[in-house]
């Protein structure tokens, strides 16, 4: 191996110290320097080069383009975020808080994988051999053929995938692993960005798929898989709270796949399984309806997934809170705004916490008009009709803007027995659909009239 030292880059300008320095001398930054290894025959713009397959030029129809082969896992719902199965040198990063299911989805999957004939590597750095053992007969897969490896050296890990050359190898967790290059702890930055680029080399160059678990830490996910995002070719996150047995896995990044795609499963006493049909989960079931509580259809991947979206208003303090759990804060406090402006609905004084049930988080804007129904209901202590839906983005000027494919979305919530709709005015379908009484609006003030009128 080529003589290696430790420097120090900067994490702003890239900028390189022989040692640590709390401001960086080039650009002048403080506590931006991260310990990194220096390789003295290998200049740092070839890190990458065992990437590049082919260094000719070409002309791009030219090229041809095979499809990518994919090898599903058997485990339908983790397909799905994968974009139809693992890929050949592909690595992916799969990230989540601690105990929400990681190690136990990818034991399984490695299972199934070896069970249909492909070979398999399960590193763990978390337990010991006999704890993964113990899990594994707890989830109903005895007489595994998975081969597991309890190690947390980096170079280790590099020999035995090189010795093996299994189909799909499982890292858990990447914070764990260290390489003795670096004199920082396993699970610090400069820790985990070496030992990822490592392994992300191995994989490319052996064709090995590996798969990388991360986990987020509570302090900001500094340490944690955000800091591998770039260097992956797919990014899942898990999703839920952990109290639920409803887990989401999502695609955040997908070089072969479309991302957003959702992945839905039920935590058993069997580990994951799977939910084909999961649009009505994160319903919570009122047998009359509440104020404060007002049901979307939110569509991020492929699929439909109904949402109940919570408000509280209640009178606050002198510096009243805004709270939000699975919605974004900023765009809470920037709905308030519109509807005080727009509507005339004053929540100045008031605490205003807003929940997405069931653990679920939506980053689309489609959200918008059921937050501002359900905050309104609170407010008013008015509960929504029965069987009511809404969707739409809000603008600024108090406009109500159209959600992407809005008639599957209304399809989907008659298909569940909702039978009142307020949407925007270009998703209202050209021809009625059953049992759904649609009304179409195209600024805030209307949405508040027709929702007070019913
Ligand atoms: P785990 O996969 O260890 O989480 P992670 O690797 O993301 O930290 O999941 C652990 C949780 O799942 C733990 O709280 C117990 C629960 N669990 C079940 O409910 N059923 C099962 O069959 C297994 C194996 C775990
Ligand atoms: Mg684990």
């Amino acid at each position: 191996m080529a003589k290696e030292k430790t420097i120090y880059t900067c994490n702003e300008c890239g900028g390189v110290t022989p040692k640590w320095l709390g401001k960086c001398p080039h650009c002048e930054a403080w506590n931006t320097l991260v310990e990194s290894v220096a390789q003295s025959n290998v200049p740092a713009k070839n890190r990458f080069a065992s990437l590049a397959k082919t260094a000719e030029v070409a002309v791009l129809g030219d090229i041809a383009a095979t499809d990518i082969e994919r090898t599903p896992t058997g485990h339908e719902e983790l397909d799905r975020v994968l974009g139809g199965g693992i890929v050949e040198g592909g690595v992916v990063l799969i990230g989540g808080d601690p105990g929400i299911g990681k190690s136990t989805l990818l034991l399984q999957a490695l299972d199934a994988l070896q069970r249909s004939g492909h070979s398999t590597l399960y590193v763990t750095g978390e337990e010991s051999g006999a704890q993964v053992a113990l899990r594994s007969r707890r989830l109903g897969l005895p007489n595994s053929r998975v081969l597991v490896l309890a190690e947390i050296q980096l170079d280790k890990i590099l020999n035995t995938l090189e010795a093996i050359q299994p189909m799909v190898a499982v890292i858990d967790s990447i914070q764990t692993v260290y390489s003795d290059q670096l004199t920082s702890a396993p699970g610090s930055v400069a820790q985990v960005r070496e030992c990822a680029a490592h392994l992300t080399r191995a994989a490319k160059a052996s064709g090995v798929c590996i798969v990388l678990v991360g986990h987020v830490t509570k302090e900001g996910t500094l340490a944690g898989p955000r800091v591998l995002e770039h260097m992956v070719d797919t990014v899942l996150y898990f999703e839920g709270d952990t109290h639920s047995s409803f887990r989401l896995v999502r695609a955040i990044k997908n070089r072969f796949g479309a991302v957003n795609e959702i992945g839905v499963f039920a935590m058993t006493e069997k580990g994951l399984k799977g939910v084909s049909n999961p649009s009505a989960i994160f319903l919570s079931q009122h047998a009359e309806p509440v104020p404060g509580s007002c049901v979307m259809v939110t569509l991020e991947g492929t699929r439909p997934l109904l949402v109940e979206i919570q408000a509280l208003v209640d009178s606050g303090g002198p510096s009243p809170r805004r709270l939000s759990v699975g919605l974004d804060r900023d765009r809470l406090a920037m709905l308030l705004a519109v509807l005080h402006r727009h509507a005339g609905v004053a929540c100045m004084d008031q605490d205003v916490f807003v929940n997405a049930v069931g653990g679920v988080r939506i980053s689309e804007p489609a959200a918008d008009l059921a937050v501002l129904l359900a905050i309104t209901s609170s407010l008013r202590g008015k509960p929504l009709p029965k069987g009511f839906i809404a969707f739409g983005e809000v603008g600024l000027a108090g406009e109500v803007r159209p959600a992407p494919r809005g008639q599957e979305r209304l399809k989907e919530a008659a298909k569940l027995g909702f039978s009142v709709a307020v949407v925007p005015k270009a998703n209202a379908p050209k021809k009625p659909i059953d049992g759904l009484t649609i009304h179409a609006v195209e600024r805030v003030e209307q949405a508040m009239e027709i929702v007070r009128s019913l």
